[in-house]
């Protein structure tokens, strides 16, 4: 028996700072590029991006603290699928790294992830790099009121195996709002028409982790960041989405972007 649906419906108030946040989000992404390049530390952009965060744009990175986190970035490299520990790795040519940005502007949050290649990319980097972002713009596309969360992973999951790319289980996307991680999970895989229905004022993340092997996954040790356990290359792209009268609107385009 499915419980009846209790998703928080943001207000337009709600959803004008979730504007903020949101762009605020990947303004963080847009300062780090020129940055991520051979001989960087993940530490040193941890740094830049929390200087960023807390001055210029006078808002907290939620991942910081956030249930024992130390860090205010998640940084994943190569094989690790997300939340990677910003530490003195230095960043080499042909790496791929996710950098994860979640800030808190006025009570709300925004959170958006991007690839970044480091120097020139290896073919197999760009490739995997290149299918999650796909896979990210079609659960996108699907988003409209009266469709359901099934459709967002059904389109996600067919295209990156279709890809001979696996889908991570384990991890999804949430919804977003004053909490950071709150109803619903929003899986990466699924069947069409199944699951919640989506209605007008629904804000989500969509965040598909997308292995170039098999889709399982195992913890590290740091109790944080987790790698594929056969060592293959993993990336992941993500979005906060709201959900339009009539489709979708992205919250996490920053200005450049918009
Ligand atoms: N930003 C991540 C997400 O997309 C969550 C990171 S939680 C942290 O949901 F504690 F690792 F920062
Ligand atoms: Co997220
Ligand atoms: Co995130």
């Amino acid at each position: 028996m499915v419980p009846p649906q209790s998703i928080p419906i943001k207000s337009p108030s709600d959803v004008e700072h979730m504007r903020v946040a949101g762009r605020m989000a990947a303004e963080v992404l847009d300062m780090i590029t020129e940055h991520v390049k051979p001989g960087v530390t993940t530490e040193e952009l941890n740094t830049l991006c929390h200087e960023h965060i807390t001055g210029k744009l006078g808002a907290t990175p939620a991942p910081l603290n956030y249930r024992g986190f130390p860090k205010s970035i998640c940084t994943s490299l190569n094989h690790q699928v997300c939340h990677g520990i910003p530490g003195d790795r230095v960043l080499k040519k042909t790496d791929i790294i996710n950098i994860d940005v979640t800030v808190i502007k006025d009570g709300f949050h925004g959170d958006t992830s991007r690839m970044f290649h480091v120097g020139e990319p290896s073919v197999r980097g760009r490739r995997i790099c290149d299918v999650a972002l796909e896979s990210l713009n079609r659960g996108i596309a699907m988003v409209k009121p009266g469709a359901t969360l099934g459709d967002i992973g059904q389109a996600i999951q067919s295209y990156a195996e279709g890809e001979r790319c696996s889908v991570v289980r384990e991890y999804c996307g949430h919804g977003i709002g004053r909490s950071f991680h709150e109803e619903p999970q929003v899986l990466h895989y699924g069947a069409a028409g199944t699951g919640l229905k989506l209605a007008a004022g629904m804000t989500f993340t969509i965040e598909p982790m997308i292995n170039q092997g098999k889709r399982h996954v195992k913890l590290l040790a740091d109790d944080w960041t987790v790698v594929t356990k056969d060592r293959s290359l993993s990336a992941q792209w993500e979005h906060t989405v709201l959900v339009t009268e009539t489709g979708y609107e992205l919250l996490t385009l920053s200005p450049t972007e918009i």
